[in-house]
């Protein structure tokens, strides 16, 4: 079986991004799918670093190069990317690239969706908010993307349970321990399982 290629879009640190990029060195993964790019829409992004640590090939665009052009779509196809996984990218996707990639692009979100979804919710100011309305759970999201903030089909949720003393670093620490874990593993099984199979990937983790 051809090992799938992986392109992750994100604008941030990239702790996400590396623990799918370590997963997928692993001996026994190597075999299913490789990290072949990392894009972001910051020069500084801390994922850029962390790419280049792992020599993955990074690609940094502006505003108009992804909106008016098809340039980045083009790429994404030309190096025939099988999945495109967003790991903290706070721009939304133009419609362009959605529709050459159906099915093919994940986002995930610290959250239960569609609770503390939307435009803005995003960082700290999603566990601030679930502080704020005094939630005793929360967790995360993974989703299928569309043109919408946060509304593409889900996936995969999984919750930690919360302590009226957390604050909202601890939130935010209980709910990277949970993207960390399960955000490599989603990957592997949708691609290995394929898209339709979402109730028996849902068992199988
Ligand atoms: C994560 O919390 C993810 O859920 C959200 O953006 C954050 C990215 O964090 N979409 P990192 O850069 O991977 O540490």
């Amino acid at each position: 079986m051809k090992v799938s290629k992986i392109a992750i879009f994100a604008s941030g640190t990239g702790t996400n991004a590396e623990k799918i990029i370590q997963h997928f060195q692993k001996e026994d993964k190597k075999h299913i799918a490789q990290v072949s790019l990392v894009l972001s829409n910051r020069m500084l992004a801390g994922v850029l670093e962390k790419a280049h640590q792992y020599q993955i090939p990074t690609c940094v665009f502006d505003r108009k190069g992804f909106y008016e052009s098809s340039q980045i779509t083009d790429y994404l196809q030309q190096q025939e990317i099988d999945l495109i996984v967003l790991a903290g990218f706070l721009w939304l996707l133009p419609s362009t690239l959605i529709r050459q990639f159906p099915d093919k692009i994940i986002n995930i979100h610290p959250s239960l969706l569609p609770l503390f979804g939307g435009k803005g919710m995003y960082g700290m100011y999603v566990h601030e908010a679930v502080k704020a309305a005094g939630a005793s759970e929360t967790g995360i999201t993974i989703h299928y993307v569309n043109e919408n903030y946060d509304e593409g089909k889900i996936i995969l949720q999984r919750k930690c349970t919360l302590s009226p003393e957390d604050t909202p670093e601890d939130i935010a620490h209980k709910v990277q321990h949970l993207e960390h874990h399960y955000f490599p593993l989603m990957v592997e099984n949708i691609l290995t399982n394929g898209a339709n199979k979402i109730e028996e990937l849902l068992i199988t983790i």
